[in-house]
């Protein structure tokens, strides 16, 4: 007997959890310190566009094929294709999937250290600069990733084992308005710091001169990551709702919110490095470098420390649960699993994958890497799904809505319950034209195959 799909329980349930899958370590973590090493300004101006322009086009695109197929990506694609070749896709998503959860839940990781180091008012007494080598001591200790690394997966698998509803819709619902207050209130306690200024310029005044070497193709794979497309995600949350859903309503909704947060982090963080003599470019410790100076300065640290961390390590939970639950549900549906046998299969594949990525920092495994590539493991593996499968994954989600999807389907899933409906030759346009042309001319630019800086 066909298994009943579960669907939210309701409009706001949906929205909840699809933020919290968008607002996550991308926003928090990747995009502040991506935009360091991209040199500010220009790559973040990039990031708004793509993000309009190309980012939530696809993430609509993608909801559409899920809810319209009420299926899992790689049936999705296959169904909505009649049984063709389309359904690559859905296991691009898988593989892509895979990586990014066992790299994210190293990164998740760290902030349950943190939180943990919170509590035992890891600051005091400390200087900026002995608080900031505190995370160069983690990241170098193989046995505390390791350990961290394990809690965390076993946190996501312990939630998705409870099933779409009772596990995914109730934890976002309480704990995604939590974090955004208490960002807003660390805000205003950044606005007052002395590098404020120096910060808001280097965020928000655009100079191209400094825009890094991958800086399109990295500003491309940031506005995927925090919108989480091109990884099926969308697709497998599209599947979990009602037909009268407005979906693109949410679309601008979440991407608002997840441009909104991700300014708002870069906006709290800079004025730390700038105030404290710290270095734009310090790498993906820089959240973890930062904040704790942050806190020791201002009154209640234990209390504003562990809690800050602790919403940080759900935020990252409800996106993780994002990641898994495509995993889950594709596995449930192709082998006709029990979702407790998914999960655990996927928590196990995901954990052993990221090992490697646990003990980068150690040289514990792969010692030569850095030698041979640029940046340890965890880089490698953070730069090939973000800048490259993630944008391809897209670039095909845009293709098959644009070109191979039956038109009236597409608009129908666009006009559903919308009371955006006179957008929908703009999003197809969209679709169809500006979203594979300029993901494929950055893909060829990046690639070293066509330098286009040179045509003109
Ligand atoms: N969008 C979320 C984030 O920015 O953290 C979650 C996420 C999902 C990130 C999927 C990356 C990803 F590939």
């Amino acid at each position: 007997m066909a298994k009943q799909r579960e669907h939210w329980g309701s409009r706001l349930g949906f929205i909840m959890a699809t933020a919290g899958s968008a607002i996550g370590l991308g926003s928090l973590w990747r995009f502040p310190y991506v935009t360091g090493e991209n040199g500010g300004g220009a790559f973040v101006l990039l990031y708004l566009i793509f993000t309009f322009l190309i980012g939530i086009p696809v993430f609509l695109g993608e909801l559409i094929v899920g809810r319209t197929a009420q299926k899992s990506p790689v049936n999705a694609y296959s169904s909505l294709s009649n049984g063709s070749q389309w359904r690559m896709i859905g296991w691009l998503n898988i593989i892509t999937n895979f990586l990014i959860l066992s790299y994210y839940s190293v990164v998740s990781g760290w902030s349950v250290n943190y939180a943990l180091m919170s509590l035992n008012h890891f600051t005091m007494g400390k200087t900026p600069e002995q608080i900031r080598s505190i995370f160069d001591i983690l990241y170098k200790s193989s046995d505390m990733n390791l350990l961290f690394h394990f809690i965390f997966m076993a946190l996501t698998a312990g939630v998705v084992y409870g099933g779409v509803r009772k596990g995914i819709e109730y934890w976002s619902k309480i704990l995604t308005p939590a974090l955004l207050v208490l960002l807003v209130g660390l805000f205003i306690f950044s606005v007052f710091l002395p590098g404020f200024p120096e910060a808001a310029k280097f965020i928000l005044y655009p100079d191209f001169s400094k825009l890094g070497p991958n800086g399109i193709l990295n500003a491309l794979g940031m506005s995927f990551f925090t919108l989480s497309v091109g990884l099926g995600i969308l697709v497998t949350y599209g599947s979990y709702m009602k037909p009268d859903e407005d979906i693109p309503k949410t679309g601008f909704i979440i991407g608002a919110v997840s441009v909104s947060v991700s300014l708002f982090a870069a906006l709290m963080i800079f004025p730390i490095i700038f105030s404290f003599g710290f270095q734009p470019e310090e790498g993906p410790g820089l959240v973890f470098k930062t904040l704790p100076v942050l806190f020791a300065q201002l009154p209640g640290t234990l209390v504003l420390s562990t809690v800050f961390f602790t919403l940080f390590v759900f935020t990252a939970l409800t996106s993780s649960i994002s990641i898994i639950e495509v995993l889950v549900s594709n596995l449930m549906e192709l082998f006709d699993w029990s979702r407790k046998k998914a999960v655990l299969v996927c928590a196990s594949i995901a954990f052993i994958l990221g090992v490697p990525t646990a003990l980068s920092g150690s040289g514990g495994l792969f010692p030569q890497w850095k030698e041979m590539y640029q940046g340890d493991f965890f880089d490698t593996v953070n730069y090939i799904t973000a800048s490259w499968m993630m944008p391809l994954g897209g670039l095909l989600a845009a293709v098959f809505v644009g070109w191979r999807l039956d038109r009236q389907i597409a608009k129908a899933g666009f006009e559903s319950g919308s009371s955006l409906k006179f957008l929908v030759k703009i999003w197809i346009f969209l679709l169809k034209w500006i979203a594979p042309i300029a993901v494929f001319i950055i893909l060829l630019q990046q690639g070293g195959i066509i330098d286009f800086t040179k045509l003109f």
